[in-house]
């Protein structure tokens, strides 16, 4: 595109307000901003200014893949943002750009590949084998959040992470502290400091390690002075925390599951569907509120026609790529066999969510559960009376009352 060409008149800023969203109900703002983009300016409930937000998939991909994009030079900015206190800590795995970024990420990666993960598939299925007993055991009615939703991914991530499983409670309690705000901002940093010694303890310990779970990966990348204990600290917390993700994400899977009989019947009756379908339902879910942390132009770069500024924040939607219609035919449908389904869930570029895949075996191994050994699963309450998260940055059932 020509210089002439370029739009210099800027587009609106658009006042962008936390709601607390119920069910899988698609943020109103977020699909107005769609219609109104491809690029388009907000300002959310916290922080200063306003920031550029890009909805269309190819432009998503492109911001998060483009080194012009700065997530280091966010670092001591009052951006724009949902989240009230958070500030990233400076170092943090989020905060990073290549080439420190690539070194950090790669000291864990083989942990989190599709192999690294199947290593502990029997553990994880065995860990939620016992959840379910005790759950036909006490007998409906029950909230699956408490009950498995919460435990299960805890379980999951400590055995990646090489927790001991009587460390599991601390790991639970910290993890609750630190991304809630309801307990207020001292007892979230109290939290976070508690976990980074015991990390930094266990990290220690396996330095010169051999084996395989996180704890000692890091440990042997200590070691090899590849990365500091602090940078290793910092990326195990991170890690632990992110593991949590899942019972959001799971919450609102089984809540759209149970509130539409066909696709269960479907999985049951199709039951070689479900990874494929895991990944449309992952596709559909709007997983966060609004968008998580922006990146900052370093250079001046023009999307489709608008220049945005050297200094300028931008924001990308994961939740509006998945519903980009030039790449998904009918976005709003879930299609069990799309196919590609190349959803951008996870994030794309290099801060892609390392989690992906240990989301998507989590994920399976509770359908598989929860669908095969509750024929009669569902809501104990009216599909409206389900409690939803309030004031929350990842979306999902407060409790899923559910019976069978
Ligand atoms: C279904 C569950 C999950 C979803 C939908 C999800 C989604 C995401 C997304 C969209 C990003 C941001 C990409 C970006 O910054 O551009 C991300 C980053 C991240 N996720 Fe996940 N995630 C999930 C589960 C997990 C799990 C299980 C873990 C822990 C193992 C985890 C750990 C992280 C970390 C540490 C980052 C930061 C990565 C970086 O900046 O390099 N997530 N996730």
């Amino acid at each position: 595109m020509s210089e002439e060409t370029l739009t210099e008149t800027l587009p609106p800023i658009r006042h962008w307000p936390a709601f607390d969203l119920t069910g899988t109900d698609f943020d109103p703002v977020l699909a107005d901003l769609m219609r109104e983009g491809p690029v388009t300016r907000v300002q959310l409930a916290s922080g200063e200014g306003w920031a550029w937000l890009v909805t269309r998939y190819d432009d998503v991909r492109m911001v998060t893949n483009d080194s012009r994009f700065s997530r280091a030079a966010v670092m001591g900015r009052q951006v724009t943002r949902l989240a009230p206190h958070y500030i990233p800590d400076r170092g943090a795995v989020g905060v990073l750009d290549p080439p420190d970024h690539t070194r950090l990420r790669r000291s864990v990666a083989a942990a989190f590949t599709a192999k690294g993960v199947e290593r502990i598939r029997p553990q994880a299925r065995g860990m939620l084998d016992e959840l379910v007993d005790e759950l036909l055991q006490d007998g409906p009615p029950a909230d699956l959040t408490a009950t498995v939703l919460t435990p299960f991914p805890i379980a999951v991530i400590c055995e990646l992470m090489g927790v001991p499983a009587g460390d599991r409670p601390d790991m639970h309690t910290w993890t609750q502290l630190i991304l809630s705000s309801a307990h207020g901002k001292e007892a979230s940093e109290k939290a976070k400091r508690e976990m980074s010694a015991y990390f930094s303890d266990l990290v220690g310990l396996r330095e010169g390690s051999t084996a395989e779970d996180v704890t000692s990966l890091l440990g042997a990348a200590v070691g090899r002075g590849e990365v500091t204990l602090e940078e290793a600290v910092g990326l195990a917390v991170l890690l632990q925390i992110g593991g949590e993700a899942v019972t959001n994400n799971s919450g609102q899977l089984f809540y759209l599951l149970l509130t539409r009989p066909d696709l269960v019947a479907r999985l049951r009756s199709d039951p070689g569907i479900r990874p494929r379908a895991i990944d449309e339902l992952l596709r559909f879910i709007p997983h966060r509120n609004a968008v998580g942390l922006a990146r900052i132009a370093l250079e001046d770069v023009e999307i489709r026609g608008v220049r945005i500024r050297a200094g300028d924040a931008v924001y990308v939607s994961y939740l509006a790529a998945n519903r980009d219609p030039g790449v998904f035919t009918d976005p709003e449908t879930i299609d069990f066999s799309r196919s590609p389904n190349p959803h951008v869930a996870f994030g794309f570029g290099p801060h892609y969510c390392p989690g992906g895949m240990l989301a998507r075996l989590e994920s399976e191994l509770l359908v598989d559960a929860l669908l095969d050994r509750l024929p009669g699963l569902r809501l104990a309450v009216p599909p409206g009376q389900v409690p939803f998260k309030k004031g929350a940055l990842i979306r999902g059932p407060e409790a899923l009352p559910v019976t069978w």
